[in-house]
């Protein structure tokens, strides 16, 4: 028998769009579906910082549940795994409230994605969740106990602040949380857009052309990878200053292989970008076909999803639960009897 406690992971994605793109799914889905078998695995669709972005209701829900779908399709196994939906456990925002209270306002105001974020927007369009938005992504990490946080390289500052929020209330209150490390691989942590290959590949990229959603039909992503922007010269060889397009070609096409990026080169040697641009066109297609089909299939029936959400929810909660009230304890709040 197994004795060994398992490590425990925690990590979210936001519902903003119809489609996760590859780069959420090789800079962390990925990561996420080979967790679950070694670890006690907890993964939740972050409907509430999806509150950060405008959106109409009722596409509102309906992204929320494609992206339960979507994760079941790519992997995740609601019997390995605990799935669930943010906003079902409101420890959440509680635990959040408290960390807004331990979280200067300057090193608020020092998270790149805020800044960037607002900056393009205007002090006026932005909303205060925008700013809070790391906070509140530290207490989905906080409340779980997490050791591991599986997520891509533009995650990494949001991990440090939940470090630093996590030490900082152990050592004012005692001993309460587990201080999480990022689990950031190297290989696919930040896939680039195909139109603009020194950007990362993301949902708010204004012409979608170089992004690669899991949901599009077959013919769509093959346009999108065949257009892709590669480099000068003819060799298809990895060099991400000198080749940034092919080699974000090169690292989608060895990611989903499972072939090191120099076994990937080899294939390619002596052909030109025509024939690798074919060929990473056809795995990528051929890996999403089947991911897409069980997404869709998944989504005819709403009541299996809510039910398996129900269960998810519900683990979360006693976890969840259990930490805020010994945070509350720990603050000196007093309990309501
Ligand atoms: P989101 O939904 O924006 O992104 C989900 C995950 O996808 C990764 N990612 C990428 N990886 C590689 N290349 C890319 N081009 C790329 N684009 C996105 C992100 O790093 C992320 O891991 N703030 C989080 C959501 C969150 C969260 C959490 C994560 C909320 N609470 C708690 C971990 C733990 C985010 O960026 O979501």
């Amino acid at each position: 028998m197994n004795n060994t406690v398992k490590e425990r992971v925690l990590s979210g994605i936001q519902p903003t769009h119809g489609s996760f793109h590859l780069g959420n799914y090789l800079g962390a889905i990925k990561q996420w579906v080979d967790l679950q078998n070694t670890n006690d695995a907890f993964y939740c669709v972050v409907d509430l910082h999806a509150l950060t972005v405008e959106t109409k209701p009722e596409d509102f829900r309906k992204r929320t549940l494609a992206s339960v779908a979507q994760l079941i399709a790519l992997g995740l196994d609601p019997d390995k795994c605990t799935l669930f939906i943010q906003s079902h456990v409101p420890s959440h925002n509680q635990l959040s409230w408290v960390l807004e209270c331990l979280t200067g306002f300057g090193e608020a105001s020092r998270m790149t994605q805020f800044k960037d974020k607002s900056q393009k927007a205007g002090s006026d369009r932005t909303v205060v969740g925008l700013f809070t938005y790391p906070i509140l992504q530290a207490a989905d990490i906080l409340l779980y106990q997490a050791n591991k946080v599986p997520v891509g390289e533009d995650q990494r500052q949001h991990i440090e602040l939940t470090r630093d929020l996590g030490q900082r209330f152990n050592s004012k209150f005692g001993q309460t949380f587990t201080v999480p490390e990022g689990y950031i691989l190297k290989a696919g942590a930040k896939i680039n857009d195909l139109q603009d290959p020194t950007s990362k590949m993301s949902k708010s990229s204004s012409s979608g052309g170089g992004v690669i959603e899991l949901m599009d039909s077959p013919e769509v992503n093959t346009k999108k990878i065949k257009s892709a922007v590669t480099d000068t010269g003819r060799e298809v060889i990895f060099d991400e200053k000198e080749k940034p397009g092919v080699s974000n070609l090169l690292t989608i096409y060895s990611a989903l292989t499972g072939k090191t990026i120099d076994q990937a080169q080899n294939d390619f040697a002596g052909k030109g970008y025509g024939d690798f641009k074919s060929a990473v066109a056809e795995v990528v297609v051929e890996y999403l076909n089947p991911v897409r089909e069980r997404a869709e299939e998944l989504l005819k029936d709403e009541a299996h999803l809510k039910k398996l959400l129900k269960i998810g929810a519900e683990k979360a909660d006693a976890v969840a639960s259990k930490t805020l009230k010994d945070v509350y304890e720990a603050l000196g709040l007093i309990p309501r009897g």
